[in-house]
């Protein structure tokens, strides 16, 4: 029965990850390989578009070598190629699409396009399957990573056996994403590139109560975000210590010996900045939860999905699982492994697409800014 087996292959590299997965059935994960480029942009503190393009276009064969072997099958095995399409870096786009467009048409499999956004709400759902679980819909998600903050409405309907989603934007970032903040407010403190796994571990040792940032006031959507103010207030702050610049300079010099780890962090960091890295992320936790069950209330949702890089932060998770425990609300996460990006969330986005038939030709094209909704 192909509707319960289907083996789709997903290609993903809309941003620095060059990533190839095998899923079955749209559901059980047989391989997932991820190939990241952090150590090429991290002299740069984010991700260069140029080296990204020519990145990919080094590993995107290799990478799907290797999650065709893990899975153990054959690329002729395969009934279906899964591909990003966008939102992302057009140039690193490109280098999947064009990909994937040539294996579908040399294996003559189906080609199907997958919104990457939508790949990140198919993480959570994977993750759910895997561990026996079905979150309900409707349901509110948030996606929050380096590249976006975004708040969808997310449905599905059944149709001829085949589910059916549909998605519609509540809110999302005026300015910067999140996760952009963590990398720039690290860059600023010199904790290293990226800024949100080393702030997060950093931050348990800080007084989060230390320094209040003010909450930015959205006016028309209260659901729309913003995290440019807070960084700003970060840079104010720092200009109104200068005793904690010898600090950041032994903290560069650690890291220009490759000595990044969160403990030598720790290390050289002073109690007035392990508190304002924990006063940094209590603000944008309690930013983030708070207008994400503000959405599902209005919305009248009982799950919450919480997709993205930054949904690896152990405070935001912590928040989440206490706030939704005192709603009575269900919450959901990814695993690490699929927070943050790949391509096992695109081939599961991808299978109700090609099990409605939703399948591409030759003409198929990037797209930097492909809104999901
Ligand atoms: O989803 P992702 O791998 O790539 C994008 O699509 O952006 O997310 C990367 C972002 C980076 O900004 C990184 O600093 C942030 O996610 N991040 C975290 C954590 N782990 C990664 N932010 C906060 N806490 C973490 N534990
Ligand atoms: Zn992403």
């Amino acid at each position: 029965m192909i509707s319960h087996e289907a083996l789709i292959l997903g290609i993903e590299s809309s941003c620095d990850e060059t990533a190839a997965a095998v899923v079955a059935g749209g559901q059980r994960v047989l391989s997932n390989v991820v190939a990241s480029q952090v150590a090429i942009h991290r002299k740069y503190g984010g991700v260069v578009p140029e080296l990204a393009s020519r990145e990919h276009l080094r590993r995107i064969v290799p990478v799907v070598r290797e999650a065709v072997e893990q899975a153990g099958i054959a690329l002729a095995d395969l009934d279906a190629v899964a591909v990003t399409r966008g939102p992302g870096l057009i140039g690193a786009l490109l280098v999947g699409v064009t990909y994937g467009k040539v294996l579908a048409l040399a294996l003559g499999k189906p080609l199907v396009a997958v919104n990457h956004l939508e790949g990140h709400v198919h993480a959570v759902l994977l993750e759910a399957h895997a561990a026996g679980r079905r979150p309900e819909l409707p349901a509110v998600c948030l996606i929050v990573s380096g590249g976006h903050t975004i708040l969808y409405h997310v449905k599905s309907e059944s149709s001829n056996g085949a589910a059916r989603f549909s998605y519609a934007r509540i809110g999302g970032t005026r300015d910067d994403a999140a996760g952009e903040a963590y990398d720039k407010v690290a860059r600023m403190l010199a904790l290293g590139y990226p800024g949100g796994p080393v702030i997060d571990q950093l931050a348990a040792y800080g007084n989060a109560k230390a320094i209040r940032f003010a909450e930015p006031k959205m006016r028309g959507n209260a659901y729309d975000f913003s995290f440019s103010g807070i960084k700003t207030a970060v840079l104010y702050h720092l200009r109104r210590n200068p005793q904690l610049q010898p600090e950041i300079e032994a903290r560069q010099q650690a890291l220009a010996r490759s000595e990044r780890s969160a403990e030598t962090m720790r290390q050289l960091a002073s109690p007035a900045t392990l508190d304002l890295v924990a006063s940094f992320q209590h603000a944008v936790v309690q930013d983030l939860v708070a207008r994400t069950f503000s959405a599902s209330e209005q919305h009248a949702v009982g799950t919450i999905l919480v997709s993205g890089g930054v949904a690896a932060n152990h405070e935001l998770r912590t928040t989440f699982e206490e706030e939704a425990k005192r709603r009575g609300v269900e919450v959901f996460f990814p695993s690490r492994a699929l927070s943050t990006d790949n391509a096992a969330m695109i081939a599961a986005a991808g299978y109700p697409r090609f099990l409605a038939g939703q399948h591409e030709d030759a003409t198929l094209n990037a797209e930097a800014n492909f809104p999901l909704a």
